[in-house]
């Protein structure tokens, strides 16, 4: 007797690249992902964040109205959806960046885990399968947390703060977001020797190959991505102009800061500049004080010839835009990372 088959629709990605076949109703984030091929999310499906966007090429229907917080009127016209919400009842063609082909899915062991500041954890992943990850610095990944005390298991996007010379693992820096479920499950459950799993690399934040003098401001776990870079900068003996500002509310915030004053004779022209703009008169801190983005302005009146590279929270890179642009960076110098 025959079995009948359960009907699927067809997905079409990048012309033929690669067809996959899902249920009718699964949304193209999972699909794809069950499929093999992980599409950027900073959310977890929740059409919070806009980082799963695809262009649907073939088949669009109307985007939901979840999604219409997040697409621009001219995005919906040129077919942009979000893939966690778009759930195709018949076949679909879309088009994704080619190099999301690349990205894959790692398991890996907790190899070493300390406390950076009260709230910042430093994670070291050794990879077990497959053992080593190619990446360019300044590229994230997407870690799944286990479920624990009821919550389910979820994904959260994390820059990688070693360097790619480092291929066996991957370090990273995570600040604990109050009732966060990633982070709380990272420092209070995760132990050493766990097992983990994430897929990567993603991300296009990356020094460019040009000679032009680099401006890096960073906030909190913000310095991973920047950390990531440097390092790799000092490996290529890089002897671009590199100055690097760090902003945190005060001297309890701040980290790493021996290991970033360490690279000012490690790389030909680079100059640390953390800046505190809450520490109490009494505690002792002779640097900069002040907003980051004040103290970039006064440390760099005329930015007109630098690239900058900006990583952190919203808030900080719209404020940072703001100011340079104010400098005089035009747009197209000024790359960031949003830890929306
Ligand atoms: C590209 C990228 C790189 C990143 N790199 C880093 C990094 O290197 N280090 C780092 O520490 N972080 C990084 N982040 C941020 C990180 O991915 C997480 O967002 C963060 O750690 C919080 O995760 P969580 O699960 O603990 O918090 P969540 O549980 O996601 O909560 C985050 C906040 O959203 C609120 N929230 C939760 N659910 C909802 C909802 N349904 N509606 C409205 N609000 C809600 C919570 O109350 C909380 O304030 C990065 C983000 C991106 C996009
Ligand atoms: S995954 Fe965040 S909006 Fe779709």
């Amino acid at each position: 007797m025959e079995t009948a088959q359960a009907p699927t629709v067809a997905i079409d990605i990048n012309g033929g690249k690669k067809i996959i076949r899902v249920k009718p109703g699964t949304s193209l984030l999972a699909g794809c992902a069950r499929n093999g091929l992980f599409l950027p999310s900073a959310c977890g499906g929740n059409a919070r964040c806009g980082y799963c966007k695809v262009k649907v090429v073939g088949g669009a229907t109307p985007p939901l109205a979840a999604e219409l917080p997040l697409l621009s009127e001219s995005e919906i016209a040129a077919g942009m959806r979000l893939a966690c919400q778009t759930k195709p009842v018949g076949d679909l063609a879309i088009a994704v960046p080619d190099e999301l082909f690349s990205v894959k899915r790692f398991s890996g062991k907790i190899a070493r885990k300390t406390l950076v500041t009260y709230d910042i954890l430093g994670l070291s992943i050794e990879l077990t399968n497959p053992k080593t990850i190619e990446f360019t610095a300044g590229q994230y990944i997407q870690a799944k947390s286990m479920s624990y005390l009821g919550r389910d298991a979820v994904l959260r996007d994390f820059s990688i703060a070693s360097p790619p010379s480092d291929s066996s693992g991957v370090d990273l820096l995570i600040r604990r977001t109050k009732n966060g479920i990633f982070t709380r499950w990272a420092f209070d459950v995760l132990k050493e020797g766990d097992a983990i799993s994430f897929s990567g690399p993603y991300g296009a934040f990356r020094a460019s190959e040009s000679a032009a003098p680099m401006l890096m401001v960073c906030g909190s776990t913000g310095l991973a991505p920047i950390w990531s870079i440097l390092q790799d900068l000092v490996r290529k003996k890089c002897n671009r102009t590199i100055r690097c500002f760090f902003g945190a509310l005060s001297q309890k915030d701040l980290f790493m800061v021996e290991e970033l004053h360490k690279l000012e004779t490690g790389l030909a022209d680079f100059k640390f500049i953390p800046a505190l703009s809450s520490e109490p008169e009494s505690g002792g801190w002779t640097g900069e004080r002040g907003l980051i983005t004040e103290v970039v302005r006064r440390n760099v009146p005329d930015c007109s010839r630098f690239e900058a590279y900006l990583c952190g929270s919203p808030g900080m890179i719209n404020a940072c835009i703001a100011v340079l642009t104010q400098c005089g960076l035009p747009d197209a110098r000024i790359f960031y990372d949003k830890f929306a």
